[in-house]
């Protein structure tokens, strides 16, 4: 899918790979939709959008909140007449403990890593629905939704969750004929960011967010429903979907941490 002069809507892009990927896209004359919780990051980012002559709505608010998703949505179909590109981007995996952990803690996660995929998708899809010209969905999961992986249960499990949900509405787009929407999952391996730089959870062959971006806009060019990379990560996940349970247990826990 080409990304010039599109109307593109990034959430979760305050800080991050939400926010390179922002700033990479204005260069190519895009209307550029961002979302996240902290305004006054937002409005940097508008502004160095704009420096680079795209235009930018921002919109502060929670993305557990089901009505900021929809008011994101419909102002932006007022103001650009429809969504080509929605980058469902809202994350966070902190390090933490399936036997330890509050009940608040766990579904906190999963509201986190998946209502604010179903949030933006319901009114994000009825939408692109209602167009005719071809546009995408994209959705940042990660290479950790395969298995399970000390310290991220709960993330891991959020995420199992969206690529799942997405898998069928992939088919279920076909099935009901429409053909012009796009979904794709993005599932990058460890990325350099702010977020992630102090969580203790052992990072092998961690990339920077600028190559990231390079990855996810190839992504988006050549439309595979799933883009995963770098290619070691993805690789070494996808022995890992192979081998024995014993032997990936084996192998997970010799990285973890011995206390956390
Ligand atoms: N970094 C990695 O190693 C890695 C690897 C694989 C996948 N990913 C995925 O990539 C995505 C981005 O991660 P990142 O590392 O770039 O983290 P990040 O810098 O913390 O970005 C997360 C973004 O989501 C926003 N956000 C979080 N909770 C929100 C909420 N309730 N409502 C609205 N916005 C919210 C944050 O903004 P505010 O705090 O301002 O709201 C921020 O802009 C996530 O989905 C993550 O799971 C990351």
């Amino acid at each position: 899918m080409d990304y010039k002069n599109k109307t593109i809507l990034i959430t979760g892009a305050s800080s991050g790979i939400g926010r390179e990927l922002a700033i990479v896209l204005a260069d190519f004359g895009n209307n550029i939709v961002v979302t996240a919780r902290r305004e006054n990051l937002l409005q940097d980012l508008k502004r160095e959008i704009e420096d680079k002559g795209s235009k930018c709505l921002f919109f502060a608010g929670d993305a557990t909140d089901p009505k900021h998703a929809d008011l994101v949505v419909r102002e932006t179909t007022k103001t650009f007449g429809k969504i080509d590109i929605a980058i469902l981007n809202v994350g966070v995996g902190p390090a933490s403990n399936t036997i330890k952990d509050s009940r608040e803690v766990i579904l906190g996660k999963m509201r986190t890593n998946y209502d604010t995929l179903i949030n933006f998708f319901v009114p994000v899809i009825a939408q692109m629905k209602s167009q005719t010209t071809p546009c995408m969905i994209a959705h940042l999961n990660s290479l950790a939704t395969y298995f399970g992986i000390p310290m991220q249960g709960d993330y891991t499990a959020a995420k199992a969750a969206g690529r799942i949900f997405l898998d069928t509405a992939r088919m279920e787009l076909k099935h009901f004929g429409f053909k012009h929407v796009r979904i794709q999952t993005i599932h990058p391996g460890f990325v350099a960011t702010e977020a992630v730089k102090d969580d203790g959870i052992p990072a092998p062959n961690e990339i920077s967010e600028k190559e990231a971006v390079k990855y996810i806009l190839n992504g988006l060019r050549r439309e595979v429903h799933e883009n995963r990379f770098p290619f070691s990560t993805a690789l070494a996940v996808r022995i890992g979907r192979l081998v024995p349970t014993w032997l990936r247990t084996k192998i997970l826990l010799s990285e973890a941490a011995a206390d956390y």
